[in-house]
């Protein structure tokens, strides 16, 4: 479907559709020059106190106490107060990155599934139709993409990002972001590296600059130079600093360097404890209330503490976006029954069928051939369960979800549906003999992980529940199909089962149409194309240290694909690896040179080959490794990806482009970015670990 018709579909107003080509233009209407000059002039009339009204949110003490406890049935958004003597506009922001948090919107799979479908064009869709559904209920900002890397398996809010790998995210991220702002306001979080639960108010991440700049700040820097409105600052400190006073982060780098021209929002309560502090880092705008900014950053200035200029800086960066974004007639064209309307939910079940990995399929377990197979057993107490993820901020609260048993049941054509918990194994085994497949859901919950302080935070079990694991090991014995479908949000420990099971599908958390995209997969109404965005391990101690109760922690420069790497570690099932109902071949790998310049661009063209005999998407995947590089570096980096369509027996060309920049190191002594000129390896194929990856070098010279 072409973006435009999309748009269409999803009922986005004709004044937004005869919005320019770029998808930064002001939704206002208002170009950047008027932008600029009204915003001087507002700022010029404004008084101190009218100032600082705009810098926090106006959300009431026991309107939090109100919010907590209906997480997932809210209604209202989180404001700051308009100007009614300027006509300022107050901002009115949404959660998240699984769907608007207003009403009864669309539940999207979750953001990890999403960034296994490893599609950007699919992301865009989802973000314009988040957007579009904040817009329509009243909202003028969207506090997503969460684009904090999986660096553990363990983390506790993996279910909301892309992955674990900077580029991946990063180009995942820009993509919801444009999405979201063809409506609203987009708000790239949490700044920076918050990647575990536990201790999210208290620790004290600690890094080199090298490691900051290279791993966990260049997907946020690929969503500013996108022209996201908003980041948002994380609650833990880096490197002695709580973020949303961290100086370095968010003056010298977001503003100074990389010239953000959006505001900084604080997350909430507990990401803000020094007015002053706050304000000359840097932070713009604290949410959800004044509780620092309210009072105290007045007398602050009054004091001399804080120029007068920085808050006028914050305040010219909230009008800028505030013109840029939010229009007087925000709801009008936006069709209220465009939310979770039939464009919406097709895109939740394409989402769903596109990120859902299939992981081991021996013996064609898969598909299920309606016209061989007479009984399918479907067992496991998530079986009956729509599993769309945690209760957390991320929350959606959609009309109707979709559970694999019901999905099942509503796809199975002539094929009997029988449904067995798995509680009495003997009960189990029985069913199980007696069908020609059985499909045991299994996996992690709400209540095994997600955001601290809604729950239980950090998954700090990997493993399976046991009575999944006895089930399982009940079931496999009595069939020879045990299909084994696993939800959560990242990496379980399979190791000592996996070989029970004739295949094992990772279906994530796979929002309110899950259901019915796994039956989809399962029968072959749809192939396999999910990639996975994050390394599944074969033991925990490959993993990198996770302590989500440490008050200080050190990240540093390697964790999931390029730890494994580096250390030689065999992982279970490799960053990049996904099964199709096909299979494809590689071949012809070829650069457009053999040498480029420091600022150049190098361009790889690979030829896939689907050599199956049914139609499908392949993700191709590039990598770089470096020869002779005078700093460690990482065996491979993921520079470049992209989906190509096959139809059995075909041959497509994938290009893919790499710009000599994006190959830097970060030279922390010179403060600088280091294109070297030594000779790069190109590895493009199908995974980061597969025996089909295709290499090739080129070398940097000159500028
Ligand atoms: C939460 C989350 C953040 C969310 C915000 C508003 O604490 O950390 O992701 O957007 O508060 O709900």
């Amino acid at each position: 479907m072409k973006r435009r018709d999309f748009l269409k579909t999803a009922g986005v107003s004709a004044a937004a559709l005869a919005m320019p080509g770029s998808m930064w233009a002001a939704l206002s209407g208002l170009g950047a020059d008027e932008i600029e000059r009204r915003v001087k002039d507002l700022v010029a009339k404004m008084s101190l106190s009218e100032k600082i009204a705009q810098m926090h949110g106006n959300i009431t003490a026991e309107h939090i106490l109100v919010e907590i406890p209906l997480m997932s049935k809210r209604r209202f958004t989180w404001n700051t107060p308009a100007d009614q003597r300027l006509g300022i506009p107050g901002i009115r922001s949404v959660d998240g990155p699984r769907g608007s948090a207003l009403g009864q919107s669309t539940c999207f799979p979750a953001g990890i599934c999403r960034g296994a479908s490893w599609d950007r064009d699919l992301e865009e869709r989802i973000g314009t139709a988040m957007g579009f559904e904040t817009r329509a209920q009243g909202g003028n900002m969207h506090l997503s993409p969460c684009i904090n890397l999986v660096r553990h398996p363990s983390g506790g809010r993996n279910q909301e990002t892309f992955g674990e790998d900077t580029h991946h995210v990063g180009v995942m991220g820009v993509a919801q972001t444009a999405g979201i702002q063809r409506h609203v306001m987009a708000c790239p979080k949490h700044y920076a590296a918050n990647n575990q639960e536990g201790n999210r108010f208290s620790v004290n991440v600690r890094m080199s600059e090298r490691v900051l700049r290279e791993i966990y700040l260049p997907h946020f820097k690929k969503c500013v130079d996108a022209g996201a409105a908003g980041i948002m600052s994380a609650y833990n400190d880096l490197n002695g600093h709580l973020c949303g006073q961290n100086k370095h982060l968010c003056r010298e780098i977001l503003k100074e360097d990389w010239g953000f021209q959006g505001f900084v929002v604080s997350d909430w309560i507990n990401a803000v404890d020094d007015a002053v502090a706050a304000a000359q880092a840097g932070l713009d705008l604290e949410m959800p209330a004044g509780a620092h900014y309210g009072g105290k950053l007045k007398r602050a200035v009054e004091a001399g503490l804080v120029p007068q200029s920085m808050i006028d800086e914050s305040v010219t960066r909230l009008l800028r976006m505030k013109l840029k974004f939010i229009s007087e007639d925000m709801k009008s064209g936006y069709d209220q029954g465009m939310v979770a309307g039939p464009g919406h939910t097709a895109l939740a079940r394409e989402a769903a069928a596109k990120g859902m990995v299939l992981l081991k399929n021996d013996n064609a377990a898969l598909p299920l051939d309606r016209g061989k197979i007479r009984t399918v057993a479907v067992m496991g107490s998530l079986a009956d369960v729509a599993n769309i993820g945690d209760k957390g901020s991320s929350s959606v609260n959609p009309p109707y979800r979709i559970s694999p048993l019901q999905g099942l049941r509503d796809r199975a054509g002539g094929v009997k549906i029988v449904h067995e918990s798995g509680a009495n194994l003997g009960r189990a085994r029985q069913v199980a003999r007696a069908a020609d497949a059985v499909v045991v859901i299994a996996g992690a919950t709400s209540k095994d992980e997600g955001e601290g302080g809604y729950g239980l935070g950090d998954r700090l079990d990997l493993n399976l529940h046991q009575q999944e694991l006895d089930l399982i090991r009940a079931a496999a014995p009595e069939t020879g199909r045990l299909i084994v479908v696993l939800e959560g949000g990242g990496a379980f420990t399979l190791e000592d089962w996996k070989d029970e099971a004739e295949a094992i599908v990772m279906a994530w958390y796979p929002g309110m149409e899950g259901g019915n995209a796994l039956a989809d997969l399962l029968f072959g109404d749809e192939n396999f194309s999910g990639k996975l965005p994050v390394t599944f391990h074969r033991s925990e101690d490959q993993l990198p240290s996770f302590d989500n109760q440490a008050k200080e922690i050190e990240y540093d420069y390697y964790h999931g694909y390029r730890l494994f790497d580096k250390k030689g570690l065999e992982p279970l099932f490799p960053f990049g690896h996904g099964l199709s109902y096909t299979s494809y071949k590689y071949a012809n790998l070829r650069l457009s040179a053999k040498s480029i310049g420091q600022s150049g661009k190098l361009k790889a063209m690979v030829d896939v080959t689907n050599v199956g005999d049914r139609a499908g998407e392949e993700i191709v995947q590039l990598y770089v490794g470096y020869n002779g590089s005078r700093v460690d570096r990482s065996v491979k980096d993921l520079k470049a990806f992209g989906r190509i369509k096959l139809e059995p027996g075909k041959t497509g060309t994938m290009e893919l482009e790499v710009a000599a920049p994006e190959l830097a190191y970060y030279d922390q002594e010179k403060g600088g970015w280091e294109v070297e000129e030594i000779e790069y390896i190109v590895y493009a194929g199908p995974s980061s670990r597969s025996s089909d990856l295709l290499q090739s070098t080129f070398k940097i010279s000159g500028p």
